[in-house]
């Protein structure tokens, strides 16, 4: 088991920098998760902690030993690939087996023929299948291990790629987006595999993905990459509750969260999209500020008024037990989406108006510069003062 430290990590292709100053540090055991959207960096920070790739400036530690230069295949690490990489022309024991033969037996006793008549190969090759074997029934494909990959459904594939991995029994298990080539039901399925696995195995994890529903659900701790940065590491629910700039707070949530354009008009009222708001906000009067309002925070209002939005239904999606209803608020080109509980909105239609109510607390700030702006029971970064009661 083991502990990752990645500090400040820099890596450049040609003029583009990929990875811009990347600090983390995982705990022994965590399912850590790094979440943000493609070309973001994310694989070329596994490929980098794996020994794969080498950074151009920054350092890492596994196990609390720094790693630089050391072999890909003494780092302590197994890398599950998106694309899985297996051979196809080797068997699924012969593909799971490959990492423990290469660690193992010598260049010699891997030799077809004559590797057998050297001493010790047969022990350790019998060592080997009885790890593979064991292994590949503990995830349910041990039936499978005479086939070849292309005889083998993507679930089976992807077990077996994960196989590889577990075989050598790593400090630390890195998986690069391992269930993106899976439909969605089967995907679904996997991930609870995949977080059994962690907790029955007790290694650390770190997990890329550019699936919110996966960082959500799988992680301890989430660290939401963009351009080669990382904006916040927390554990999901706070991701999403209490984001620290407006770019996670968008980034995270589906639908997406809503942003609207307000103006203070004096202490404690906030103008926006043509009704009031009361947060007493530590901002001047007229300052511009963006109000991050979730789908889910709105209720159905009976009339217009403080904290009421107003607005005409474009358009209804109906999820079962919710509704997504999409208004057009004067003088707002994007529609605000508000999720509705079915049972309480039934006789919503296309055209109508409608009013939708937001509890203050419920309304996150951000500043002009996507800084969130909390309040002071919050934390001590306070640029807002607690909203009045009654509100
Ligand atoms: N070997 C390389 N040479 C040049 N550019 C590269 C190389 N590898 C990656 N890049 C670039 O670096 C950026 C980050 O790539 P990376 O593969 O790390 O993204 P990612 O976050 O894993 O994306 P995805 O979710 O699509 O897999 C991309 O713009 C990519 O084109
Ligand atoms: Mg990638």
């Amino acid at each position: 088991m083991a502990s990752v430290l990645i500090d400040s990590i820099r890596k450049n292709y040609g003029t583009a920098s990929v990875l811009r100053g990347v600090s983390l540090s995982i705990a022994d055991g965590e399912f850590l998760t790094l979440l943000g959207p493609s070309g973001c960096g994310k694989s070329t920070l596994l490929r980098i902690l794996a020994g794969l790739e080498a950074q151009d400036a920054g350092s890492l530690s596994i196990g609390g030993r720094a790693v630089e230069g050391l072999r890909p295949k003494l780092r302590d690490v197994a890398m599950v690939f998106q694309s899985y990489a297996l051979y196809p022309h080797m068997t699924v024991a012969s593909n799971m087996a490959l990492p423990l033969r290469m660690r193992r037996l010598s260049v010699f006793q891997r030799l077809p023929l004559l590797g057998h008549l050297l001493p010790a190969t047969a022990r350790i090759a019998a060592e080997i299948d009885v790890e593979v074997t064991r292994t590949a029934k503990s995830l349910g494909i041990g039936h499978l291990l005479a086939r070849k990959p292309g005889q083998l459904s993507g679930g089976q594939r992807q077990r077996v790629a994960v196989g590889r991995a577990m075989v050598r029994h790593p400090a630390v298990f890195l998986m690069d987006e391992p269930l993106s080539n899976l439909d969605a039901k089967l995907r679904v399925q996997m991930r609870a595999e995949i977080k059994e696995l962690h907790q029955r195995l007790g290694v650390t994890f770190l997990y890329v993905t550019h699936d919110q529903a996966e960082a959500m659900t799988l992680s301890d701790r989430v660290a939401v990459m963009l351009d080669g940065e990382l904006l916040q590491v927390a554990p999901p629910q706070d991701i999403y509750a209490d984001p620290d700039d407006r770019r996670v707070a968008e980034f995270i949530g589906s639908p997406k969260i809503n942003m609207l354009e307000g103006v203070v008009r004096e202490r404690g009222l906030i103008d926006v999209a043509g009704a009031t708001i009361t947060i007493e906000a530590d901002a001047p009067a007229g300052a511009h500020l963006t109000l991050g309002i979730r789908p889910e925070a709105f209720h159905l209002a009976d009339h217009g008024g403080q904290g009421v939005l107003t607005g005409s239904v474009r358009m209804i999606e109906h999820m079962g037990s919710d509704l997504f209803v999409h208004l057009d608020l004067a003088g707002i080109d994007q529609p605000l989406i508000a999720r509705l509980l079915a049972e309480r909105a039934p006789h919503i239609a296309p055209g109508q108006t409608l009013h939708v109510g937001v509890r203050p607390d419920r309304v996150l700030l951000f500043a002009r510069d996507g800084r969130r702006l909390h309040r002071q029971a919050e934390s001590g970064r306070a640029s807002v003062t607690p909203i009045r009661e009654g509100a």
